[in-house]
């Protein structure tokens, strides 16, 4: 069975946006899903001198050697002042200190979702447009505004034509999983 890995990229207890990614990743046919909380993988602020005195710390491993197990990635962003959270940032920047690309050529649904009526536009544009320099393949992307509003733990996306659009875009996805080989951990 292939696996998907999702994530809320925020650190926050109650995060909208991992709510979003565990619920996507559990609408992917024919696969397993996993999903990390970014607090399992705190690391000191990232700072060259840092690196340099005591080397790349344990959870950036730990995180690239997640990536690199799973056939597909679900990440849903939380948007502060129009961009990643600090949380995301760090770890991306540990992780890209690492051999490889931090996304490891792997496909990936990105999503965003914020309480306003934007829904996280301006991060996940920043993140479509970033991600494929760092080996991120973006199939699909998807963007849900005024999360309380249009989603329910319960019932998923409650809205019939935001939901028919993440249907779309969820299939996209779930067809460029099926067409890769599966990884063997
Ligand atoms: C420091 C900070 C900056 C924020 N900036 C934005 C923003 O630029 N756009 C937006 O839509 N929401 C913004 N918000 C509200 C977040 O969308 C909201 O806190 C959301 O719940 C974050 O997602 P999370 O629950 O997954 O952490 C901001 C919140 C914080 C704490």
């Amino acid at each position: 069975m292939k696996k998907i890995l999702a994530l809320g990229a925020s650190n926050s207890r109650n995060s909208i946006n991992k709510q979003l990614a565990t619920f996507a990743s559990q609408q992917i046919p024919n696969t397993t899903p996993k999903v990390i909380d970014l607090n399992d993988f705190e690391m000191p602020i990232f700072s060259i001198d840092r690196e340099k005195e005591n080397g790349i710390p344990e959870a950036a491993h730990r995180f690239k050697e997640i990536i690199e197990e799973h056939d597909g990635i679900i990440i849903s962003f939380a948007e502060h002042n129009g961009n990643y959270s600090a949380a995301f940032k760090n770890i991306t920047d540990w992780v890209s200190r690492l051999e490889g690309k931090v996304w490891a050529d792997k496909p990936m649904f990105l999503m965003a979702t914020s309480p306003g009526g934007r829904g996280g536009a301006s991060v996940l544009e920043l993140a479509n447009k970033l991600f494929p320099f760092s080996g991120g393949r973006v199939v699909a992307s998807f963007s849900l505004p005024s999360f309380r509003n249009n989603f329910s733990p319960e019932n998923g996306i409650l809205d019939k034509s935001l939901k028919m659009s993440f249907e779309e875009r969820a299939t996209l996805f779930a067809n460029e999983i099926m067409a890769g080989v599966e990884v063997k951990v």
